[in-house]
C-alpha cells in the first residue's frame, strides 16, 4: 500500500476549517425550552411540526442505515443524493485551478460537471473497449496534482462491473483518494467495496437510494469512508443538508421496507432477463452489452432513428451513440413488466 496522508491531501483552507456550530452541538440532552436558534417558538403555520431545525447529522437515520448496510455510523455521510457527495469530495481535496482528477469515460457525467464547476481539471483515461479499467494507464496519467481517481462499478452507461483485482491494484498503488461509485451495486452479483474500508484509508464508496431503493425523488445518497474523511466532509457540508421531512420519511420508509428491497431487485432482474431475451432476437439489434445494473446498453443499426421512433410511441430512452466506445447504442432502463412489453413490441415493429 502506498503511503497515504490525509492531511497532506486536504486543501489547506479545509484542513484548518472551523465548522459551523450551533448551541445544540454544545448541549446534549432534552431542553425544557429552545431559545438558541431563532426559530419560531410558536410553531409553524398550520401545524406545529416543522418549526425546528433538523438534526444536522441525521443520527437516527444513520443508525438505521448503518445496521442495514453493516457500515459503522462514523464511516457514513448522508447527502442530498450522491451528487452532493461528489461535489463535497472536490471541495475537500481539490484546489481550483491547480489540482486534477482522473475519470474513466464513458462514465457518469457528474464527475466531470462537478469538477468543471469548481475549475478542477479532469484527466480522462478511457475505459478499454470492453469497458474495463487499465490500471497502468490510469496510474501513468497521475501527476503530483492528481488528488482523486473516479471509478464507477457497475459503470454507467455500460452496466458492467469493473475488475475487482484492477480496482484493488489502483487502491494499493495510488496515494490519493479512490472513489468507487456503487450506485448500481444492489443489482450486481458482487460484494460492495464498503466491506474493505478498513484496509484502504484512501477509499471512498458512494451508494444511493435512488436506484434499487426506488427513492430518487427524496434525494438521499451515502458516502462511506474512514471516520477521518467523514469528519472532514461533515465539517464542510451545509449544516442542514437533509431536511427534517426527508429524514423522518426515509427513517420510517426504510425501517418498514428494507426487507422488500431484495424482492424489488429480484423483480427488476427478472424483467432485465426478459428484455434481453426478447430484444436479442430482433434482426437490427447488433449487441446487448453484459450488464449488472438496472439498465442495458444496446448496439443497433440506426440508433437515432430508433430513438426518434420510440419517442413517437411515447417511450423515452437515452441515446448514448455519441460517446466514446458507445457508438450506435441506446441505454434502456428496465421498466415494469407492462412498460417492457410495450417497448419490446414497439422495437419489434420498427422498420
Ligand atoms: C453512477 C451514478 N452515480 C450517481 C448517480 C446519482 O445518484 P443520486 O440520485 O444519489 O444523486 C447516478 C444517477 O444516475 C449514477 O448513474
Amino acid at each position: 500500500m502506498k503511503k497515504f496522508n490525509l492531511n497532506q491531501l486536504l486543501r489547506t483552507n479545509i484542513r484548518n476549517i472551523e465548522p459551523y456550530s450551533t448551541a445544540r452541538d454544545e448541549y446534549s440532552g432534552t431542553a425544557l425550552v429552545n431559545l438558541d436558534a431563532n426559530e419560531n417558538s410558536f410553531g409553524s403555520i398550520g401545524d406545529t411540526k416543522h418549526n425546528r431545525y433538523p438534526d444536522p447529522y441525521q443520527t437516527e437515520l444513520k443508525i438505521l442505515i448503518s445496521e442495514i448496510k453493516n457500515i459503522p455510523v462514523d464511516r457514513i455521510f448522508l447527502g442530498n443524493g450522491s451528487d452532493e457527495a461528489i461535489d463535497l469530495i472536490y471541495r475537500a481535496f481539490c484546489i481550483p485551478g491547480t489540482d486534477n482528477v482522473i475519470t474513466c469515460p464513458p462514465t457518469y457525467g457528474m464527475y466531470k460537471v462537478s469538477a468543471q464547476t469548481q475549475d478542477i481539471q479532469c484527466t480522462e483515461v478511457s475505459l478499454t473497449e470492453d469497458f474495463d479499467i487499465d490500471p497502468k494507464r490510469i496510474l501513468a496519467a497521475a501527476d503530483t496534482y492528481t488528488k482523486c481517481i473516479w471509478l464507477c462499478s457497475p459503470n454507467n452507461p455500460s452496466g458492467n462491473l469493473l475488475s475487482y483485482e484492477k480496482i484493488e491494484y489502483i487502491l494499493t498503488n495510488f496515494s490519493g483518494i479512490v472513489i468507487i461509485d456503487e450506485a448500481y451495486i444492489d443489482f450486481a452479483d458482487s460484494p460492495s467495496w464498503t466491506t474493505r474500508l478498513d484496509e484502504f484509508p484512501n477509499l471512498i464508496v458512494l451508494h444511493t437510494f435512488s436506484k434499487a431503493w426506488g427513492l430518487a425523488n427524496i434525494r438521499l445518497g451515502l458516502m462511506a469512508a474512514s471516520p477521518e474523511i467523514i469528519s472532514v466532509i461533515n465539517a464542510i457540508k451545509l449544516p442542514y443538508n437533509i431536511n427534517g421531512i426527508i429524514q423522518d420519511f426515509a427513517y420510517s420508509h426504510i425501517k418498514k421496507h428494507h426487507t422488500d428491497k431484495d424482492i424489488m431487485v429480484a423483480k427488476i432482474l427478472k424483467e432485465r432477463a426478459k428484455l434481453i431475451r426478447e430484444i436479442k432476437q430482433i434482426p437490427y439489434i447488433e449487441k446487448i452489452f453484459p450488464t449488472e445494473a438496472n439498465f442495458i446498453l444496446v448496439k443497433m443499426k440506426q440508433p437515432r432513428k430508433v430513438y426518434n421512433y420510440l419517442i413517437e410511441k411515447g417511450i423515452i430512452v437515452r441515446d448514448r451513440s455519441n460517446i466514446q466506445h458507445c457508438e450506435k447504442t441506446l441505454r434502456i432502463t428496465i421498466g415494469t413488466s407492462r412498460e417492457n412489453n410495450l417497448l419490446i413490441s414497439s422495437l419489434k415493429k420498427f422498420k
